[in-house]
């Protein structure tokens, strides 16, 4: 198949172009201009910025796909610039996805696979949720409900292609592997190994990780499928702050976690990080299992996280 994949520079998107064409399919890497030296080898590399909506339009429809995929986020700007990152990515999952839609429309694409997140989901129920359960967008946070609710917008938008664009969305959990923030030499590694990762007190909290290849082969998966819909991909282990963040510490030789009083995390960690160690939910991978026919090679972090 023709597919076109947006976000081909990135830590999921850059693997997928080599994973797809290993399939057999024809792939073109849509990148931006200044990004064109970090370009996966492709069949075909098309620039354009997806926040311009004449230049995506053009250069989807030149390379005429059957299927697009939407791995885009400004998150590689976190380190740096937590609120342009967060603030850019809600604009590539609201107008960024507005414009991918109408391109891959106007090329006659009948599929679009997108990138979500599955740590979006309000945390109540569980400990671990299905794909039905809400979105967590009036959280406390005014950060975190805006980020989910441009999470809901994209999802709403590539669902809602009609009979001709099918949907998929896929809610990756936590990455963790090469290129991650959960690699041994990512931003939550380093914070870790050294000491500064602090557990707030219960540690109750629940992650579901997924591993790059496995975010990669759901992608892989949701192209070649005819199936549509919400699909949680994660592993088959989510796990509480409790168990993760020691054993994250100790595979990278680092001190044992600090324990803090819950009170007191919010300060230390901001509103996120807090929300995840302490009340998030963990996300259930039954039905990309069942409808998806795909299932995690790395069925849990405790095999893998820390050691890349
Ligand atoms: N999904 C999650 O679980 C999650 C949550 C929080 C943090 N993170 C961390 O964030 C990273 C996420 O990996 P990812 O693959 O989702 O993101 P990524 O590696 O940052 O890749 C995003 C892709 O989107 C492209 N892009 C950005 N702005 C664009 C625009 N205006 N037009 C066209 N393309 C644009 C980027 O291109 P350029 O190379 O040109 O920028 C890049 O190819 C990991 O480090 C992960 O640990 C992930």
């Amino acid at each position: 198949m023709r597919v076109l994949v947006a976000g081909a520079t990135g830590v999921v998107g850059h693997p997928l172009v080599g994973a797809l064409r290993a399939r057999g399919h024809e792939v073109s890497a849509l990148v931006r201009a200044e990004s064109r030296d970090r370009a996966p080898e492709a069949d075909a590399v098309v620039v354009a910025d997806a926040l311009d909506r004449e230049g995506l339009l053009s250069a989807v429809s030149a390379a005429r796909p059957e299927v697009v995929v939407h791995q885009m986020t400004a998150l590689r700007l976190l380190p740096a610039d937590p609120v342009e990152a967060f603030a850019l990515t809600a604009r590539l999952r609201t107008e960024g996805t507005a414009n991918l839609v109408a391109a891959a429309r106007a090329a006659g694409a009948r599929r679009l696979v997108a990138q979500s997140v599955a740590f979006a989901a309000a945390p109540a129920g569980g400990p671990v949720l299905d794909e039905d359960a809400p979105l967590y967008v009036d959280a406390p946070d005014a950060g975190w409900a805006a980020t989910v609710r441009a999470v809901a917008e994209l999802e709403r938008q590539v669902l809602g292609g009609g009979p001709d664009l099918a949907g998929v969305v896929l809610r990756y959990g936590t990455l963790y592997g090469p290129g991650t923030g959960y690699a041994r030499i990512g931003g939550t590694g380093q914070r870790v190994l050294t000491g500064k990762f602090p557990l707030p007190e219960g540690g109750s909290g629940i992650t579901s990780f997924v591993h790059v290849v496995d975010a990669v082969g759901a992608a892989v998966a949701a192209v070649e499928s005819e199936a549509t819909g919400v699909f949680h991909v994660a592993d088959d282990d989510p796990a509480p702050a409790a168990q993760w963040l020691p054993h994250f510490a100790r595979t990278l030789g680092g001190p044992p976690p600090r324990t803090i009083p819950a009170a007191l995390a919010p300060r230390l960690l901001g509103w996120f990080m807090t929300h995840q160690l302490t009340a998030a939910r963990g996300a259930a991978n039954d039905r990309a299992r069942t409808e998806l026919g795909w299932k995690p090679l790395r069925p849990s972090w405790r095999d893998g996280l820390g050691r890349e």
